[in-house]
């Protein structure tokens, strides 16, 4: 298994910027091209979350358009810029799984060694995340079918504090509740989010729980200035690779950069000659 893993793409509508100079629909291109152009090719590609950024129907247009055009499958979960009903609406045709109830876009993919489950930590009217007492019985009754088959979660806001003084106040509220699941089932290793744009790692329990850089724009980690800051640090995505039987995830540039050129040991090891 190989998962190119992406988020917060703020897609806008056609001709619109993202705050008023970044050209987020064509940094999304680039990205889908990319991705398109990689010669290990991944199974699947995930986006946790923040599709668009102000929930408009054009916007979904545009994402559905670009998104479009990736060739891979496509595993997608909402975030709080993300409005469901439109989301659901125009975005079915590339994730079929996100079933027909914008209230409860919930899934499981079960074609590899380890169980993807997917959830919606958006709520309605607020950046806050939350899980709902449906998401949380649905996750329950996954996690006490799938055996000790390792699983991943996916959702959009991080269900506990990274000492981030910006985000940390908008993650999920109710996060405590997924935590208890982890205390309760040794299978729950993995739980990946979006949300902070920048990756950011921390362990409960058995399982790594991480934030992922955004495609475009990323926020920078402060632990004691709140003010909302957002920069265009060079973008990146997570690659997670079953390797055996446990997951790698590595930081995959999404920038453009020189390279790669191959090692040569004659001019490097172990030093020049005088
Ligand atoms: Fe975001």
């Amino acid at each position: 298994m190989l998962l190119a893993h992406i988020s917060d793409t703020h897609f806008r509508s056609q001709g619109q910027k993202l705050y008023g100079f970044i050209d987020i629909n064509a940094g999304n291109a680039d990205v889908v091209s990319q991705l398109n152009a990689l010669t290990e090719r991944p199974d699947a590609v995930v986006i946790s979350g923040d599709i668009v950024n102000c929930g408009h129907p054009a916007e979904y247009q545009v994402a559905r358009q670009i998104l479009g055009y990736l060739r891979y499958p496509l595993y997608i979960i909402p975030g709080n810029h993300d409005d469901k009903t439109y989301f659901l609406e125009y975005l079915h045709p590339l994730c079929p799984q996100l079933g027909n109830d914008p209230e409860n876009m919930r899934y499981a993919i079960d074609d590899y060694p380890m169980r993807l489950l997917f959830i919606d930590s958006s709520r309605t009217g607020t950046s806050k995340g939350w899980l709902t007492e449906e998401t949380l019985a649905w996750l329950e009754t996954q996690l006490s079918t799938s055996g000790d088959k390792p699983t991943a979660v996916f959702m959009h806001h991080p269900p506990i504090a990274l000492g981030s003084a910006q985000m940390d106040p908008i993650a999920c509220e109710n996060g405590y509740r997924l935590l208890e699941l982890v205390e309760r089932f040794p299978s729950l290793v993995r739980i990946f989010c979006g949300h902070n744009h920048c990756l950011i790692m921390t362990q409960y329990r058995q399982a790594i729980i991480a934030t992922l850089p955004g495609t475009v724009h990323q926020v920078p980690y402060f632990h004691e200035d709140k003010r909302p800051y957002y920069n265009m640090s060079p973008p990146a995505c997570l690659m997670h690779r079953l390797v055996d039987n446990h997951l790698v995830s590595y930081l995959h540039s999404l920038a453009h950069y020189a390279g790669p050129w191959l090692y040569d040991e004659t001019i490097s090891y172990p030093v020049d000659e005088q």
